[in-house]
């Protein structure tokens, strides 16, 4: 009993046999089928290709195809991978925003007692139950965008036991929600010092208590750390991330988003799976990820649009063959939204990204930044069927059109989730 989807104008599939992310031309590879077929059976794609592999392979499985969708006129994509966002927090901080539009940055709003302490007062202030519900509401926005699989970060608690209420908090959501999203916990105590700790005292905090009672209740999957100027330098870092690795958890890191503090230094040092942010990256540094080889640069050109500051170095990093995947940071301070279909079209007309770069960074990188790429990422046999269709037959219309968001159907593993009437 499968579902076949056929006549797909075009089927986007992101295939990628090399075992690693894209980067350099390859990031410009988008497996694009034209007319293409695909079949899914339960939670999982069976088959994707042309229409003569099709009938092959349903001759030579004896298939029984339960339900068919025409996509003629329309566009196939992998569900999208927001791979970087704060998604659970509570209060809102629209007052900030308008002292930004007004002329103050940023950094002097934090050091007011304003920024990420804002949101924290409001988290210690609100029950797991009610952080629970604010926050699932906010699944809708990613899902109605095409985002079938989510990274959420911790940090807005500050201490172990409003740390560990958020992290429970992002369990609880990615193991409940009613539209199967798959839901990837990062540890973030490190993301800013609060008032009643000195630094140091908190840092001890963090690595003799924190990541222990994480590890040992299997809250998060991976561990970040805010190192800019004012937050944590590359030496605290360092020592935060080695703890974590120590207790199992995969490093990635905030970094270069105000200040170049040696932050990818110690990224590479620790094995990071990404490095975030990056709108002040120099080229010594992109020389640095690029013989690396590994760790993938996540680009969140949102921060950049809704901050007014400089955008991350895309291009650079793409001709210097480093893998690049991009996210939306949607947090209520630095960039307010869920659609990832605006981060596309910025990292278009702000980043000069290419449509197929654009669509590999939120689709197969994605995959790899979270750790996921054997289970989503691309439409390929085996992966999980997390599938988008477009109202429009040609892949480029996503960026093209942006923001319209014309997508009619969102299936996650293989449950229909959303249409569009
Ligand atoms: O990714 N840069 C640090 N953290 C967030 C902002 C968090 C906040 O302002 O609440 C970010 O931009
Ligand atoms: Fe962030």
């Amino acid at each position: 009993m499968a579902t076949l989807i056929k006549n797909i104008s075009n089927l986007v599939t992101c295939r990628n046999s090399a075992g690693k992310p894209k980067s350099g031309k390859r990031q410009s590879d988008t497996g694009l089928i034209k007319n293409g077929y695909l079949i899914f059976k339960k939670d999982k794609i069976i088959f994707s290709g042309n229409e003569s592999e099709l009938k092959y392979f349903i001759k030579s499985k004896k298939l029984r195809i339960r339900s068919e969708i025409d996509a003629a006129g329309k566009t196939v994509m992998p569900g999208f991978i927001d791979t970087h966002t704060h998604f659970v927090f509570a209060g809102s901080r629209e007052d900030e925003y308008e002292m930004r539009i007004a002329g103050k940055t940023y950094e002097e709003i934090a050091a007011k007692g304003g920024g990420i302490s804002s949101t924290v007062k409001a988290v210690r202030k609100t029950s797991a139950d009610k952080l629970k519900e604010i926050s699932e509401k906010r699944l809708n926005n990613f899902i109605k965008a095409g985002t079938t699989t989510i990274e959420a970060k911790s940090g807005y608690g500050l201490d172990t036991k409003n740390e560990i209420k958020m992290l429970e908090v992002i369990n609880r959501i990615g193991n409940e929600n009613l539209f199967g999203l798959d839901i990837y916990p990062t540890f973030l105590g490190a993301h800013a010092v609060p008032p009643e700790f000195s630094k140091k005292e908190y840092i001890d905090l963090i690595c003799y208590d924190m990541i222990p009672e994480i590890a040992q209740k299997r809250l998060a999957v991976f561990i970040d750390v805010f190192c800019e100027k004012n937050y944590f330098s590359p030496a605290e870092t360092g020592r935060i991330l080695r703890t974590g690795v120590q207790f199992g958890l995969i490093p990635k890191l905030h970094t270069d988003q105000f200040n170049s503090i040696g932050g990818v230094d110690t990224a590479l040092r620790n094995n990071a799976l990404s490095v975030d942010h990056l709108e002040v990256l120099n080229s010594n540094d992109i020389k640095k990820l690029s013989a690396s080889g590994k760790t993938i640069a996540t680009l969140l050109p949102g921060v950049s649009y809704f901050l007014d500051i400089s955008y991350p170095p895309a291009r650079k990093l793409i001709e210097n063959n480093v893998p690049v995947a991009l996210a939306t940071d949607f947090n209520p301070g630095s960039c307010m939204t869920e659609n990832i279909q605006m981060i596309m079209s910025l990292a278009s007309v702000k980043m000069k990204m290419s449509a197929e770069e654009i669509i590999n960074a939120v689709t197969v990188n994605a995959a790899f930044a979270v750790y996921a790429q054997d289970k989503t990422g691309s439409l390929e046999s085996g992966k999980q069927a997390d599938i988008l269709i477009f109202d429009f037959p040609n892949y480029k219309d996503i960026i093209y059109n942006f923001t319209s968001n014309r997508i009619d159907t969102v299936f996650k593993k293989g449950k229909l989730i959303y249409v569009t009437l």
